[in-house]
């Protein structure tokens, strides 16, 4: 039962990038993929699939928030048979040495989510990016003029939190940047064998209040796509 995405099977590449935002993953493919095809427009969550270097590559949005992107993430992998998987987002950095316009390479991630608690009861499992997948990718995130960080991030359910104490908590100890999605996204990749990392250009910094224009997202975004790219066909 396919009820979240509609292509037919075959449509989708076995490698994909995942913006939350739709929009993006239509600019995503117009911008750099050949020939590319929407093949889905289901509540009007994009998806698209076209070549990038002769290689098959599928952009699909994810929504916010980890409720929504492990509907895609779920389907992606076990209706269509994707095998590779990268967020490409954006995060709020916790730590002063994590800038504006900086790259955060998604290692592990620790969660308020209570999706994993749902699954794991008492256990306190790590979801943690594929070895090879990252490896390749923080190579292509370091040829760009980008700094790039690679560490743990957080994968937070409440974007508008009553309970800032708790994020300064998992800072103390080491975490980079927050964002939304991560988290979900390694834990079924996991579950279902596939390969999984997140990327997320740096649009705030919740210890500095700077934020990033909507131009210089514009150009930091861009880089973090090619990055992608180049990595997703290589990895
Ligand atoms: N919280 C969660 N996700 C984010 C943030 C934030 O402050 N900034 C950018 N993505």
């Amino acid at each position: 039962m396919i009820t979240h995405i509609g292509a037919e099977p075959g449509q989708i590449a076995d490698r994909v990038l995942l913006p939350g935002d739709p929009l993006r993953a239509q600019w995503i493919a117009e911008t750099y993929l050949d020939d590319p095809v929407c093949y889905s427009t289901v509540r009007n969550m994009l998806g698209y699939t076209g070549e990038f270097q002769g290689t098959r590559v599928s952009v699909q949005g994810t929504g916010m928030g980890q409720p929504s992107l492990s509907i895609y993430a779920h389907e992606l992998m076990a209706e269509y048979g994707v095998q590779t998987l990268v967020r490409v987002g954006s995060c709020g950095a916790l730590r002063p040495e994590v800038k504006v316009r900086d790259l955060v390479v998604a290692l592990s991630t620790s969660t308020d989510s209570g999706m994993n608690r749902h699954r794991f009861e008492g256990i306190d499992y790590s979801p943690t990016a594929d070895f090879d997948l990252l490896s390749v990718l923080v190579e292509e995130c370091r040829r760009t003029d980008a700094d790039v960080h690679v560490g743990q991030v957080a994968s937070w359910d409440v974007f508008y939190s009553d309970r800032p104490d708790l994020r300064d908590r998992l800072t103390e100890y080491g975490v980079l940047a927050i964002e939304m999605e991560a988290a979900a996204l390694y834990t079924l990749a996991a579950k279902h064998g596939r390969r999984a990392a997140a990327v997320c250009t740096v649009s705030d910094s919740l210890v500095t209040g700077d934020e990033t224009s909507a131009q210089e997202r514009e150009r930091t975004f861009s880089s973090m796509i090619e990055a992608t790219l180049a990595a997703i066909i290589r990895a």
